[in-house]
């Protein structure tokens, strides 16, 4: 995509990966993505607000040409990752001038990651103002949005927040601004899900804290730029908030049939119930989709067969994720089925240590269910409605 035109002097330069379909080679990315590099020219000293991934730096440098860019002070780099700093040792080199701006523990990760030299780089303080002439950028310190170096960047005068991966979407567009606000929140929720999730805490401080500023515009490093924050900025205190819905997600597999018959009864039970109910059939979905259910849902049940005497490996990455994930679950219960013995309910019960949740009563049959199974099933439906109306 071309170079627009944000405002005067402030341009998107990024570059759009419309085939990518997996990050970090693991989250998938069904709608590709972007990454969002600005380009300021003040009156006295030219800036690029952090780069692009390494695939993609020709689409960056052609940016730069069409702006005609010969001559640039600084790059701003808000997160060491690779997908927005991976193209600055090549900016370094080309701009011969220039130096990074950025604070001390992404200093120190740029020098390990992309081996840049120290004397091309300044560092910044929490809170430090940088001159351009005409135009200040502000640098605010956002650790853990997503690694510990994160920080934003916010532009004075035209009152722009440059928040790199926080409030980003994994959206290839070629409309630079949000058009459609509900395609928006869905890809902001998976992106907030998959990438912000565990860091809720350290979000809801950053939020307090932007509460300082007067923002007109964010633009993020993925996915389209919000020339209404207010959208963004809502849903985020709605998926950090305390608050849980009135949902159970049931991430399972089935080798014979077994287990998911006793899912298909506990959901049931659940529905009769005026529960909301979210299945997730681990052979099948994306797993990007049982991370998004994860953001709202009270209570999860962990429902596995037993493989090898344990629980099934793809069970085994579920669950290891969602642990990972720290969502705000308050609720969980393992049910399953084994063959002849093994420590399906001990392996799943040692995985979830990051879950704050209380525990209900596990159901676990041998072979395929029968009567007082069924019975033990509708019992943990009744104790998860229960618990629910105490949300
Ligand atoms: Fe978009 Fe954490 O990188």
């Amino acid at each position: 995509m071309a170079v627009k035109e944000i405002k005067k002097d402030i341009y998107w330069v990024g570059a759009i990966d419309w085939d990518r379909r997996l990050f970090d080679e693991l989250i998938p990315l069904p709608e590709g993505t972007s990454y969002n590099a600005y380009l300021i020219k003040g009156q006295e000293k030219t800036v690029l607000i952090d780069t692009v991934d390494p695939t993609k730096e020709d689409d960056l440098l052609d940016n730069l040409d069409d702006l005609e860019i010969e001559h640039l002070d600084y790059i701003v780099a808000n997160h060491a990752e690779q997908d927005h700093s991976g193209a600055i040792p090549l900016m370094l080199e080309l701009y011969s001038e220039a130096k990074i701006v950025t604070n001390q523990k992404c200093k120190k990760m740029l020098m390990e990651h992309l081996l840049i030299k120290e004397d091309r780089i300044i560092t910044v303080n929490d809170n430090d103002t940088l001159s351009l002439g005409g135009k200040t950028l502000k640098f605010i310190f956002a650790p853990w949005v997503h690694w510990p170096e994160t920080m934003l960047t916010y532009l004075e005068e035209d009152k722009i927040l440059f928040s790199c991966d926080l409030f980003g979407a994994h959206l290839a567009e070629s409309n630079l601004w949000v058009d459609d606000e509900s395609k928006v929140y869905f890809a902001a929720k998976r992106y907030y899900a998959e990438i912000m999730m565990p860091f809720r805490k350290n979000i809801k401080k950053h939020l307090e804290r932007l509460k300082e500023l007067e923002i007109k515009t964010v633009a993020p490093s993925h996915g389209q730029i919000y020339s209404h924050p207010e959208f963004i900025l809502s849903a985020y205190r709605e998926w950090i908030s305390d608050e849980v819905e009135n949902e159970v997600i049931i991430p399972y597999v089935s080798m014979h049939g077994s287990v998911e018959e006793m899912v298909y009864i506990l959901s049931e039970e659940l529905m009769r119930k005026g529960i909301t109910v979210k299945l997730f059939n681990l052979s099948r979905t994306d797993i990007g989709a049982l991370s998004i259910a994860l953001v709202d849902a009270a209570t999860i049940v962990i429902a596995s067969p037993t493989v090898l005497a344990g629980a099934h490996p793809q069970i085994v990455s579920a669950v290891y994720l969602a642990n990972a994930l720290r969502p705000k679950l308050k609720y969980a219960s393992v049910i399953g089925s084994y063959g002849w013995g093994g420590k399906m309910l001990e392996n799943i019960s040692a995985m979830i240590s990051n879950l704050k949740v209380e525990i209900l009563s596990p159901v676990i049959v041998k072979g395929y269910p029968k009567e007082e199974d069924y019975r033990s099933l509708i019992k943990l439906a009744g104790k998860i409605a229960e618990k629910h109306k105490n949300l």
